[in-house]
This record gives C-alpha cells, structure tokens and sequence, in this order.
C-alpha cells in the first residue's frame, strides 16, 4: 500500500503556445435550443439574510431573464469579492439591480468596502427571451430593492453614461485609494466595453481586478466588447495584466478575470 510509483519529469517542448480558442476541447455550450432555460432557476434556499430573499425574488421576475447574471454566475461573483476584499469595487451595469445585490453582500462582510454603480438606468426594450421591456424609473426600482436588501449604507448609484460618469468621478475614486475591484458588464460594444475599461484603468491599483461577463460572444449574442478587453488588456491597456478566463452554466456566456500586476 506504501509503494510509491516513480513519476518522471514531463519532456517539455521547446515550442510550447497557447493554441487558438477554436482548439480549447472543453467549452460548455447549448447543444440544442430546445434545452435553452427560459428562467433563471434559484439554486438556494431561504436565508435570514435580507439580500439574499431580495435576490430570490428579484430571479422570480421574468425580466431578470436573461439579463441580470445567472445564479450561478452570481455565486461566482459573490465568492470572488468575499475573497479579494475590496476596499473601493466599482460596478459597470446594474440593470435591475441582481449583479449590485451579489457584489454588495459579500462587501457587508468585508470590514472597510463599498460600491460604486454606474447604469444609464434607461428603459429596457424587449427582446430575445424577454417578452416585455421596462419603461419606468429603473434607479427607484434597484434603489428601493437594495435598501430593502438592507445593503443602502455601501452602494453609491451614478446613473449615466458610465464612461462619462466614471471620467468625472476618478479623482474621488483616487482620494478613496483607487479601486481594488471593477465588475464590466454596461455597453457589451467594442467601444463600450473599451471605454469602460480606459475610465477606469488610471485609478485601478496594482493587484487590482477587473471582471467581465459575457465574454464568449457566440454564446451571449454576439456582443464583442468583453471578450475584446479580455483578449486585449495588455495591449490597449496602460497596466499590465494576467487573465483568467471561465466559461459559466447553465449558459455560457462567460466570465473574464484580469488582474494587474503592473
Ligand atoms: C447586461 S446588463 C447588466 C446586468 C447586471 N450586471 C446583472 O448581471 O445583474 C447591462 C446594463 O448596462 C447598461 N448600459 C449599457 N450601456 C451603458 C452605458 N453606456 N452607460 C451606462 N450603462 C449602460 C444597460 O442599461 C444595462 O442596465
């Protein structure tokens, strides 16, 4: 039962490279449209946590599908700012209000943290598997759901373009002592995303992360902004960058780390 096999050392090539995207053999996909999910299934139970029976119940309306992140891409975004215990997070798209309850809660339990939203907040047209848009005060809507989620005192909404918003808030950011996490998921465009990014790249500290979602675009609509700052942050970006990049479920739309480290 002791023995222990001999393990050689791996012969390892001269020419080792990341091989093309196409090539990665694991990528979770929807093999067929009728295993599309049409609602976001709750995966918990109930908790005694005010945020959390917020979230359930905002997963419960139809217009949290298919924008506000999965559940499980929820947890995922909790359990990473739990871990990386920003200081000051700044957040790039809201929608209704999902995204900001997941990073929030974990801030609640960090001992000096807060959030800063950006979100145009505007009406939300309908769309592919969302029957019916949203015409009415969408701030009011996440303002109220993130007070009764008993989360007001850590999140500061700048309602707006974000690239604009977030230009004319750097020198705050700056005195608070710059940003320790940034979550991108406003204008899914080239350009948007891009810009996102710049707004926020000059008061991101050194060990800082950015995280991006919808990063696969054949799997999240063709929005090729993430996965273009993903793919291209230390080549449009001052700093420099390592990357992590994971696919999520039950729809892949994907979810991108940077952090920089220089
Ligand atoms: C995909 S949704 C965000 C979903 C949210 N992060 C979640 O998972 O719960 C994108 C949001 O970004 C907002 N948005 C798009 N372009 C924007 C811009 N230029 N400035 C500010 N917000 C923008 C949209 O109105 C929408 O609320």
């Amino acid at each position: 039962m002791n023995e222990r096999a001999a393990i050689v050392a791996p012969a390892i090539p001269r020419n080792k490279y990341a091989l093309p995207p196409v090539s990665l053999r694991f990528m979770p996909r929807l093999a067929d449209i009728a295993e599309h999910p049409a609602a976001w299934a709750w995966p918990g139970a109930q908790s005694d946590r005010p945020w959390v029976n917020e979230l359930r119940r905002l997963y419960e309306e139809p217009l949290s599908f298919p924008a506000s992140m999965s559940p499980q891409c929820g947890l995922l975004l909790h359990s990473l700012i739990l871990n990386m215990r920003p200081r000051v997070t700044v957040e790039v798209g809201s929608f209704i209000g999902a995204s900001t309850l997941w990073i929030a809660g974990a801030l609640r339990e960090c001992p000096v943290s807060q959030l800063q939203t950006f979100d145009d907040f505007g009406p939300v047209a309908a769309g592919p598997w969302r029957e019916t848009g949203f015409g009415g005060d969408r701030l009011d809507v996440v303002r109220q759901r993130v007070a009764r989620a008993g989360l007001a005192d850590l999140v500061s909404f700048h309602p707006g373009d974000s690239g604009t918003r977030l230009l004319g808030m750097r020198e705050h950011l700056r005195a608070l002592g710059g940003v320790d996490a940034a979550f991108i998921d406003g204008d899914h465009s080239i350009a948007g995303a891009t810009r996102d990014f710049w707004a926020i790249e000059p008061v991101l500290n050194t060990g800082g992360y950015v995280m991006l979602h919808d990063t696969i675009p054949d799997q999240c609509g063709g929005h090729e902004g993430p996965r273009y700052v993903l793919d291209r942050a230390n080549e449009i970006g001052q700093g420099l960058y390592e990357r992590c990049d994971l696919h999520l479920s039950p729809l892949n739309y994907g979810f991108g780390i940077l952090r920089r480290i220089g």
